[in-house]
């Protein structure tokens, strides 16, 4: 795994400097082979009011006391505590305007993504990370590859923006192997963590899902499954239940320094925070069909291993 720094500088990027078509591609070849790519700075404007605003909200008890989510298509907050409406709309309007900026940055960096991507949720964590007591399968400081239970993605990808919005401290990370060596070492019986199923192979399975998929198409909110989603969510806890690889895995170690930002999918590259308080990010969901290296796609090297079909 390698950080790779975007070679336009911080500035040049905020006046609309694009990278060639084939740095662009480049980009996107190093994110899915599960590097991690940096800019030095923050590529757009942040107003100095709204990050003040952000980082003085108040920390135990008060509106911020866990991560905030934007819904990016319902322009929704959630998890947001407070009961000042004023305060509400503000960080409402900060993310809203964080997620389109950095939607216009990615379209840049990544032009071969563009418009082949779903945004999802943009959050705000504004918690100090280093021993935040939470449940074994939300700890975020044990090393994983992400899913989201209630949002399958059908084998398409989950590229995470972050930027560190603190003005004086770092956001350390860890990494381990990227997904292909982990799921080589722990998917299948000797593994630990059984292989997925492939579709069309078990009719209980698929009575199931066709089942929760007529739930939904009449409007109850069930979530439907492929084989590759349950899996990858197996896969999640799998790992953070797994003491011994989280004790005795090679480990890589991340600075993120203050006002910085870096892109990742994290899907494919293993990630735990270990410390640092206040940053910002955009989640995408890129199709997989948009994959420049579609054969490293996490799907796809699943789909190999089984040797059949693994999404619809
Ligand atoms: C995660 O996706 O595990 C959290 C990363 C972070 O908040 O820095
Ligand atoms: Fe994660």
């Amino acid at each position: 795994m390698a950080l790779i720094t975007i070679e336009s500088s911080p500035e040049a990027l905020k006046s609309g400097t694009r990278p060639s078509d084939a740095a662009a591609r480049d980009y996107c070849r190093h994110l899915e082979l599960g590097d991690i790519l940096f800019i030095p700075g923050i590529p757009f404007d942040i107003p100095q009011d709204d990050l003040n605003f952000l980082l003085q909200q108040e920390q135990s008890g008060g509106a911020f006391h866990k991560n905030v989510a934007y819904r990016t298509n319902e322009d929704r907050l959630t998890g947001f505590a407070g009961d000042n409406a004023v305060d509400a709309d503000r960080t409402r309007s900060i993310m809203r305007a964080y997620s389109q900026s950095a939607t216009k940055l990615l379209s840049m960096l990544l032009a071969p993504y563009t418009e082949r991507w779903k945004l999802d949720y943009a959050s705000y964590r504004p918690l100090e990370e280093d021993g935040r007591d939470l449940s074994l399968h939300k700890r975020n400081d044990l090393l994983h590859t992400d899913a989201f239970p209630s949002r399958p993605t059908n084998g398409d990808r989950i590229l995470r923006f972050f930027t560190n919005i603190n003005p004086a401290v770092p956001r350390k990370w860890m990494t381990t192997s990227p997904f292909d060596a982990l799921a080589q070492q722990f998917a299948g019986k000797a593994g630990g963590c059984a292989l997925p199923k492939p579709l069309g192979g078990f009719a209980l399975d698929n009575a199931v899902r066709g089942i929760k998929q007529t739930f939904r198409s009449i409007g109850i909110p069930v979530t439907v499954r492929s084989p590759y989603d349950d899996f990858m969510l197996r896969f999640h806890n799998f790992l953070k239940e797994n003491g011994e690889f989280q004790k005795n895995c090679p480990k890589e170690y991340w600075d993120f320094p203050p006002n910085s930002c870096w892109m990742v999918y994290t899907d494919m590259t293993s990630h735990a925070v270990l410390s640092g308080q206040y940053a910002l990010e955009q989640t995408y969901i890129v199709s997989k069909d948009a994959m420049v290296t579609p054969e490293k796609a996490p799907v796809r090297i699943l789909e190999k291993m089984v040797g059949a079909p693994l999404v619809s």
